[in-house]
C-alpha cells in the first residue's frame, strides 16, 4: 500500500520549486493534497522579483492539474499564508475537498536581501510576515482543527527553515531571523501538540529555484553539472514525505537536504556554565568568562555541503579589530 494512502496535505507556495515538488511527491505517495500557492495575486501591494508571477500565472491549478493527470487527487487555494484568514482558508479546503488534515507542510516563501543598513520597512514587514506570521498562523489553524478532533495518530508538521535560519549571514537579517523563528516555532509545535499525535520537524533545504536565481551569490554555490544534478528541488522531497509517513521517528528537529545528502542538526546547547555564589559583580564575571572560549566550533551545512567552521567566524573578529 501507498506509504500516504488515506492522507490529507497541505502545501503552502507548492505552486513552483521546491513546494512544488513536494506536493507531487506527497501525492505519488498517495496523499490527497491542497496546492496552496499566490496564483496572479500580490503580497503588500508591489509585485516581488521572486513573489508570485506578475503574469497571473495561476501556478496551484497547474500543480493541481499535474497531480490529477498522474491519477493523483488534489486542488488548490489561492490564499496568502501571510493572511490570518487566508492561512485558515487552507486548512479549510482541506476538510471541505477530502475530509480532514494530516499533514502540513509550510514551504511558501520570499526573499529580498538587504544588509541591516540598506534594509527597509517594507523588506522587514514582507519577510516575517510571509515565512513567520505564515508559517504560524497555518500551524494554528491546523493545531486548532486538530484539537478540536481529539488525538490521532500519523499527524505531522513540516516547517521550512533555511541554512541560514541556523547559520545565519550576512546581508539576509529579516530573513534569517524569520527562518530561525520558525525552526523555534517548529520545536513548540512539537512539545505543545505531542498529545494530538503530532510530529513536528523542519528542513533547511538547499535546491536551485527561481528564489535561489534571484540570488547571484547562492547561485554560484549551485552550478550546473554535467551528470547528477545535486541542486534540483526534486531530491529534497524525499525527506518530506518521510517526516510526514509513519517511518518518521524524530519530532522538534531540524534537517539539511541537498541532493543526496540528508544532515540532522544539534540544537542549541549550553555547552559552558560559569556560577558564581550570587549575583556577579561584573569585573568579576568578565574575569570568570575570559577563560571561555571566544568561538564556538560547528558543523556548517551550506549549498556545496557540510564544512566545519567557527561562530563567529574568523572574517567577524577581524572586522572587529581593524
Ligand atoms: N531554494 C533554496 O535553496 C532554499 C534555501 C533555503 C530555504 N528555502 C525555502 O524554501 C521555500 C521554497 O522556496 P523555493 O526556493 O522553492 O522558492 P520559489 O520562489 O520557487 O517558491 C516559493 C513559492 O512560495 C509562493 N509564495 C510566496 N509568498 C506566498 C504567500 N504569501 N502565500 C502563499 N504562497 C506564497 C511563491 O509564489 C512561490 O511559488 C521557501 O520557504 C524558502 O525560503 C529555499
Amino acid at each position: 500500500m501507498a506509504l500516504l494512502a488515506g492522507k490529507v496535505a497541505i502545501v503552502t507556495g507548492a505552486g513552483r520549486g521546491l513546494g512544488r515538488c513536494h506536493a507531487l511527491a506527497l501525492a505519488a505517495h498517495g496523499a490527497a493534497v491542497v496546492v496552496n500557492d499566490l496564483g496572479g495575486s500580490v503580497v503588500g501591494g508591489a509585485p516581488e522579483k521572486n513573489g508570485p508571477d506578475k503574469n497571473g500565472e495561476d501556478a496551484a491549478a497547474v500543480v493541481v492539474a499535474e497531480i490529477i493527470a498522474s491519477g493523483g487527487r488534489a486542488v488548490a487555494n489561492r490564499a496568502s499564508v501571510a493572511d490570518w484568514a487566508g492561512a485558515k482558508s487552507i486548512i479549510d479546503d482541506a476538510v471541505a475537498a477530502f475530509g480532514g488534515l494530516d499533514i502540513v507542510v509550510n514551504n511558501a516563501g520570499i526573499n529580498r536581501p538587504a544588509s541591516l543598513i540598506t534594509l527597509t520597512e517594507a523588506d522587514y514587514d514582507l519577510e516575517t510576515a510571509v515565512h513567520l506570521k505564515g508559517t504560524t498562523a497555518v500551524c494554528h489553524h491546523a493545531a486548532a482543527l486538530w484539537a478540536r478532533q481529539g488525538r490521532r495518530e500519523g499527524r505531522a508538521i513540516i516547517n521550512t527553515t533555511s541554512p541560514v535560519g541556523v547559520h545565519p549571514m550576512p546581508d539576509g537579517g529579516p530573513y534569517c531571523a524569520a527562518k530561525a523563528g520558525i525552526a523555534a516555532l517548529t520545536v513548540v509545535a512539537a512539545q505543545e501538540l505531542a498529545s494530538l499525535g503530532v510530529r513536528a520537524n523542519a528542513v533547511a533545504p538547499a535546491a536551485r529555484t527561481r528564489m535561489v536565481m534571484a540570488s547571484p551569490s547562492v547561485d554560484q554555490l549551485m552550478p550546473r553539472a554535467a551528470g547528477f544534478d545535486r541542486h534540483l528541488p526534486d531530491h529534497v522531497s524525499p525527506l518530506v514525505v518521510y517526516l510526514a509517513s509513519p517511518l518518521n521517528r524524530f519530532t522538534g528537529r531540524v534537517f539539511g537536504a541537498e541532493g543526496p545528502d540528508v544532515a540532522l542538526y544539534q540544537p542549541w546547547s549550553a555547552d559552558w556554565l560559569v556560577s558564581g555564589d550570587g549575583q556577579w559583580p561584573v569585573e568579576a564575571l568578565a574575569e570568570a568568562l575570559a577563560a571561555l572560549p571566544e568561538q564556538a566550533p560547528i558543523r556548517a551545512f551550506y549549498p556545496g555541503g557540510r564544512i566545519d567552521t567557527l561562530i563567529p567566524p574568523n572574517r567577524t573578529l577581524k572586522g572587529l579589530r581593524g
